[in-house]
């Protein structure tokens, strides 16, 4: 089976390739932006982007959209991730972790899945986990060199791939949608 992925982000989509392909599936990387709405829910974000991006290519599209919550930052940069990495970046996040005693962060990631014209749909993952006091490792991309997930002691950054995606919430969300497709549109 395969299907069209739309993000300008190559470490996405060689997650979901690796992803995919376990769970029997083929990713081809579509390359159209899409504006992401204003939402602190991830869910909204992916809806918005699937419905916008099918109407545009005219087929079956995902995309995908992710965000580190920090729960002691009021679940911040949440939706906003991609802007703070752009700006103040890992250490500017890790500058507002400044002697804060609670570490706990979870990313959440939601793919949207639409067809031209029709409803999308949103399959959520998160993964829990803690922020570092401290960047480590040169694996992965974003923040996870400062994201410990729970049972480890390695950031995502310091892990093999296959490693963070067979955890991942990327994993989660990519694997909510394969049974979800699997069920609905067999034969695809
Ligand atoms: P977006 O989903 O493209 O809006 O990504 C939000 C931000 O989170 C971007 O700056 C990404 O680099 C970062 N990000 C997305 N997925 C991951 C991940 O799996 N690990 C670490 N950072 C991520």
């Amino acid at each position: 089976m395969r299907v069209q992925f739309a993000t300008s982000n190559e470490h996405k989509v060689a997650e979901a390739r690796g992803i995919l392909a376990v769970l029997g599936w083929e990713v081809e990387r579509v390359a159209i932006d899409y504006p992401e709405v204003r939402s602190p829910s991830v869910e909204d974000v992916a809806l918005d982007g699937a419905r916008y991006v099918a109407d545009k290519l005219g087929g079956p599209v995902i995309v995908e959209d992710t965000g580190l919550f920090i729960r002691a930052l009021k679940w911040f940069p949440g939706t906003y991730s991609k802007y703070v990495l752009n700006t103040v970046d890992v250490t500017g996040v890790l500058r507002l972790m400044e002697g804060v005693d609670d570490r706990y962060a979870e990313f959440r990631c939601a793919v949207g899945f639409c067809e031209p014209g029709g409803d999308p749909k949103a399959f959520a993952g998160a993964v829990p986990g803690t922020i570092n006091h401290a960047p480590l490792g040169d694996g992965g991309f974003g923040y996870d060199p400062i994201f410990i997930t729970e049972g480890e002691s390695r950031t995502f950054a310091q892990m093999p791939v296959e490693e963070k995606n067979a955890v991942s919430h990327r994993r989660r969300a990519l694997a909510a949608f394969v049974a979800w497709a699997r069920e609905e549109m067999p034969g695809r």
